[in-house]
């Protein structure tokens, strides 16, 4: 069976990142079903400016483009910042919707909010999942998921320490995984 390529697009550019250590165990922890890939352009995406939505696109929009356009499903974990989306990443779904390339596809996002967060992320989860619906993504519910990631959860070299963390983690694209299969 073929397996299932899953972008995984991390919210935040930060060097240590607890969202990306957190896509990044997903990926390691993946099964042979799945063909998990982490997204690394954000940093590299222009200003969304509607005028500059047109051929030929710039090039890092084109690879984003691409890269979801491929993917059957797409994982986010995205911090929250000031009560919202990281404007990065809000950039980065503006770039989305006129391509089209999330409309239909299936969407799911793990919240890594420590449980000391004022609202553990809630602000920014509500706003993703307004944008995605504008985008026209299809929400997994079922994959979606609060996994708290704090710093003190990573090795000092950036990695997801604990076992059980890591496979909760993992847990997660399994679960977008038998939504593609179903
Ligand atoms: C934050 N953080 C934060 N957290 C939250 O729950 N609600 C919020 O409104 C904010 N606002 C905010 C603003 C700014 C400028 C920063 C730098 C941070 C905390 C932030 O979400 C937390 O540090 C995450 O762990 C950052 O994710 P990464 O970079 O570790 O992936």
């Amino acid at each position: 069976m073929e397996k299932h390529r899953i972008l995984l697009v991390c919210g935040s550019l930060r060097a240590g990142s607890t969202n990306e250590a957190a896509l990044l165990a997903v990926r390691d922890g993946a099964s042979s079903r799945t063909l998990p890939e982490l997204f690394t352009g954000m940093g590299a995406l222009p200003h969304f400016n509607p005028d500059d939505d047109t051929e030929p696109l710039h090039p890092a929009v084109a690879t984003l483009r691409s890269a979801i356009g491929a993917a059957g499903a797409v994982l986010i974990c995205t911090p929250e910042y000031a009560g919202g989306l990281p404007g990065s990443f809000k950039n980065l779904l503006d770039w989305t919707v006129g391509g089209g390339e999330m409309y239909g596809r299936p969407v799911a996002w793990i919240n890594v909010a420590s449980p000391a967060a004022p609202t553990g992320g809630a602000d920014a989860h509500d706003s993703l999942r307004k944008v995605l619906g504008y985008a026209g993504a299809e929400i997994v519910e079922t994959a979606c998921a609060r996994v708290p990631v704090t710093r003190p959860d990573l090795d000092a070299d950036g990695t997801v320490r604990s076992p059980e963390l890591r496979a909760r983690l993992a847990g997660v694209l399994e679960a977008l995984a038998d939504r593609l299969d179903g």
